[in-house]
């Protein structure tokens, strides 16, 4: 392996972009620091999950009804505690939790941003040491700092996401986020445990060949993404048809496949779902944060996700994200086959 004499770390690179802001008062970069902290913690009780008694179910069910695995609750505690550390977050939302945890102490009571997130993305994938994911979204409240966040600061568009992120613990384990400015991907180093920048400007390509979508549920999807997987699975070679299936079932896995290869993901609504199973706020914006900036595409199949406006904290939405042509594709069957 070739030797880096000039490799940044995550910090490094938070501290040079931040130098790019004349004014900026570095509580992002001390947001991120954090959050690139709590994601160590989860990777070290992910790595080696086998070993201590982190594998299974915690014994109760999140609000959504799923039963809560250990990880699961074992992630959202650690990032948590994390970000009420760094002093710059007022309040979190989590796929955990029925409510936003409100942070009450004077210093957090005066923290500019809140945050969104799915602790662990792919619970299902836990115990057969598949891929896992964090997902994370950054909001600045609306509501005056020094007094407590309220519910209104996280019913934001995600067109006002301030950066959005997602950890994935695969073969490495990265950290991929936005701050509206392209995408950076870094690794852990497990050797001097430091994220270092491995993926800058991450760009998806406009079109690729990977379609992902869970095909068990085939009988329920709408008309047109049926269309959709059949046009995936047929001959042609001008557009290089079919496509290749891959279906990890942890939303942060199949994505960042997607993104570094080209594809398409779907998790659409259903005639037993009908807003699919993804949601909104956790989910589909800061994937769609990072989908666009990468150059590709995130929609409902009618409206862009970051313009969707949330009613509600654990709201679902249908999902369609990835290289531009192919959602543009995918939004071609929908408005032509569900019409008939
Ligand atoms: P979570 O583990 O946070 O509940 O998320 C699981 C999600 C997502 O990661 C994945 O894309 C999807 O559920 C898979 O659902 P199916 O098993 O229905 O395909
Ligand atoms: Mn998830
Ligand atoms: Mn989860």
């Amino acid at each position: 392996m070739t030797e880096h004499n000039n490799v940044q770390t995550l910090n490094q690179f938070i501290i040079h972009r931040q130098a790019d802001y004349p004014g900026a008062k570095g509580e992002l970069s001390r947001l991120l620091h954090h959050i690139g902290i709590a994601s160590k913690i989860v990777n070290r009780a992910v790595s080696k999950a086998g070993l201590v008694d982190v594998l299974g179910k915690y014994g109760a069910q999140n609000v959504q009804g799923e039963d809560q695995q250990k990880l699961d609750v074992f992630a959202d505690n650690h990032f948590i505690d994390a970000l009420k550390a760094s002093g710059e977050c007022c309040a979190i939302a989590s796929e955990e939790n029925e409510d936003i945890i409100i942070f009450e102490d004077e210093m957090s009571r005066n923290g500019k941003y809140v945050f969104a997130m799915d602790p662990l993305d792919g619970s299902s994938n836990i115990d057969v040491n598949a891929s896992i994911g964090t997902i994370f979204s950054i909001y600045e409240r609306i509501s005056p700092r020094g007094k407590l966040a309220t519910i209104e600061d996280f019913m934001q568009e995600g067109t006002k996401q301030v950066a959005a992120g997602y950890v994935i613990y695969g073969s490495s384990t990265m950290l991929v986020y936005t701050t509206g400015k392209g995408v950076n991907g870094f690794t852990l180093d497990p050797s001097i445990g430091e994220f270092c920048l491995s993926h800058p400007n991450i760009k998806t390509p406009k079109t690729g060949r990977i379609y992902s979508i869970n095909e068990g549920n085939y009988i329920n999807f709408p008309s047109g993404v049926k269309k959709y997987i059949k046009y995936c699975q047929e001959f042609d070679k001008k557009s290089n048809r079919p496509y290749t299936s891959r279906y990890i079932g942890s939303l942060v896995a199949d994505f960042h496949r997607n993104l570094l290869k080209g594809g398409i993901f779907i998790y659409p609504e259903t005639s037993t779902n009908l807003n699919g199973k993804l949601r909104l706020m956790y989910e589909c914006n800061p994937v769609a944060f990072i989908a666009e900036q990468a150059g590709g595409m995130a929609t409902d199949g009618n409206v862009r996700i970051l313009e969707i406006k949330p009613d509600s904290l654990h709201q679902r939405v249908p999902f369609y994200t990835g290289s531009t042509n192919m959602v543009k594709k995918t939004e071609e069957f929908l408005h032509f086959f569900n019409n008939i």
